[in-house]
């Protein structure tokens, strides 16, 4: 089955309200321009979402944000709920970032909770799972089972239509991101193929042959084509190279006809 590539800028805690209007114009240029049979989703901090949303107006881009609380609304301080992603204009979310994981306290739970609280709210969310370089130097079985054993404890509550309706999942290992290390393509296709064994085990092969699975870690304007070459690769996630239209644009060309 082929999937439409969606192509994921996260732009992390980076830019001010000048810098994050300017760069959210200048990807609404290009994708108005090149019109590629892709999605292209941005996730810019959340006291930007408002004024990117203004700049995407009347595009296709796809706004999300970077995390959300697991609670619905009320006393927690700092916190943003699904609903007001959705009140500002977004189309979805990141979950279970793994620096959420690491800095934010995200235990496999809340990300589970967090998860269940964007899609029922109406969000689709991009959930991230990957294995830390300890894991990964216990070798390749073990990095399959960790980020296998992170998938399922984050679907848990979901049901195959909640997953069909607005699940898409981003392996990004942990070393690979922000280092300028990529897993070897043929590496992140095994997990791609991994996952989705997972996802067929767990539901059905039918919505493990129709989810998408984005590769994240480090995709930059140089390995971008050969990323999104493997047909297991649904797209990427980009951090650093997210920030600069010159590097995210030819991210965005990267490979197409
Ligand atoms: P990076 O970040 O592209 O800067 O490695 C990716 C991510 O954290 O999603």
């Amino acid at each position: 089955m082929s999937r439409r590539l969606l192509i994921a800028g996260n732009w992390k805690m980076n830019l001010d309200s000048r810098g994050a209007t300017a760069l959210a114009r200048a990807v609404k240029h290009e994708i108005v321009q090149r019109k590629l049979d892709r999605d292209v989703m941005l996730a810019p901090p959340y006291p930007y979402l408002d004024t990117v949303a203004r700049a995407l107006e009347g595009t296709p881009i796809l706004l999300a944000g970077q995390d959300l609380s697991r609670h619905e609304s009320g006393a927690f301080t700092g916190e943003v709920s699904a609903g007001m992603l959705i009140d500002l204009g977004c189309h979805g979310t990141l979950v279970g970032h793994s620096e959420r994981r690491e800095h934010g306290g995200d235990t496999d739970d809340t990300v589970r909770a967090k998860l269940e609280r964007a899609i029922r709210s109406g969000l689709s969310a991009v959930l991230c799972v990957g294995e830390s370089e300890s894991v990964r130097e216990t070798g390749a079985a073990a990095s399959m089972a960790f980020v296998e054993g992170q998938l399922a404890a984050a679907l848990a509550g979901l049901t195959e239509e909640e997953c069909a309706k607005a699940l898409t999942i981003a392996y990004e290992p942990v070393w690979a991101i922000g280092t300028g290390k990529t897993a070897s393509t043929s590496d992140a296709a095994a997990m791609h193929a991994h996952l989705r064994a997972s996802v067929a085990n767990l539901y059905s092969e039918a919505l493990a042959s129709r989810l998408r699975i984005l590769y994240g870690g480090s995709v930059n304007a140089a390995n971008a084509a050969d990323i999104l070459g493997a047909s297991e690769i649904d797209g990427v996630l980009v951090g650093g190279a997210s920030l600069k239209i010159e590097s995210f644009g030819t991210i965005y060309r990267a490979g197409a006809a």
